[in-house]
């Protein structure tokens, strides 16, 4: 079942949506060459409880911490540890907060230092395969819509989109129906009305689309050793223009 959201649902994860977008935002700054992803880790959970929230993912199917850390080959699900951020990375932080009952989750890769400028075009054809997605996340439009703009833009830029992994419905639960694959499949072509709540979450690699877990049980690499990036936002679908609910980006990877 769907669930649409009205009135005040929208109104808090509007707010949800802000703490978590915020979140992301902190994260991305910390970026740098020798801070330890435990560091960013301990700061996301401290704004996100000091905001009145609590991490989406602490605790969720046993992950063990409030943010996901992907360094370069990784893709997501990445654990944050003592592993020090180096001049070169490509840092994916993917969060989410829970607040008043509602979630928000958003994510983007962040780019310590410098790096080469295929890796960057990685980064950014990721995060603009998010916002050519959102042009179709529009009422009447169908899920489906939205997979085959981000997968095309993706593959046609030379990359590939991760199969295994999805975006999803979000609200009072994480993970909610529908699935929002990045990538076009056979089956269910869920047409999108007012009041849907979707978790957009292009999973772009370099090489191929293939992809492991690690012995954690949670680190998602990919097969050939090659980058990955992922962006991701919490989007309202209304009657005109779709809003973004987690909209402080915080991407200060190019600048
Ligand atoms: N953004 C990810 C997702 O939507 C976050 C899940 S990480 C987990 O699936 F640790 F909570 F599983
Ligand atoms: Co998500």
């Amino acid at each position: 079942m769907i669930s649409l959201k009205t009135g005040r649902d929208i109104e808090l994860m509007r707010q949800a949506g802000m703490i978590t977008a915020a979140a992301r935002a902190l994260a991305g700054e910390m970026v740098k060459p020798g801070v330890s992803t435990k560091a960013i880790d301990r700061a996301v959970h401290d704004f996100i409880v000091e905001h009145g929230a609590t991490p989406s993912f602490l605790n969720y199917n046993g992950y063990p911490a409030s943010v996901c850390i992907s360094i370069n080959e990784q893709v997501i699900h990445g654990i944050p540890g003592s592993r020090r951020i180096k001049e070169g990375d490509i840092v994916s932080i993917d969060v989410g907060a829970f607040y008043k009952g509602y979630h928000g989750d958003c994510a983007a890769t962040f780019i310590a230092g410098y790096v080469d400028s295929e890796i960057r075009k990685l980064v950014e054809v990721t995060r603009q395969s998010f916002f050519e997605g959102l042009k179709f996340a529009r009422a009447g439009n169908r899920v489906p819509d939205i997979s085959h703009a981000i997968q095309s833009y993706v593959e046609k830029n030379g990359f590939s989109v991760v199969r295994q992994f999805v975006g999803h419905g979000i609200g009072q639960k994480l993970h909610e129906e529908p699935e929002v694959p990045n990538f076009v499949v056979p089956g269910p072509r869920v047409r999108l009305v007012p009041g849907m709540t979707l978790a957009i979450e292009p999973m772009v690699n370099m090489g191929g689309s293939s992809i492991r877990i690690l012995e954690d049980g949670w680190t998602v690499v990919t097969e050939d050793g090659k980058p990955s990036a992922h962006y991701e936002n919490t989007v309202l679908i209304t009657d005109g223009e779709p809003m973004i609910l987690t909209p402080l980006d915080g991407d200060g990877g190019f600048e």
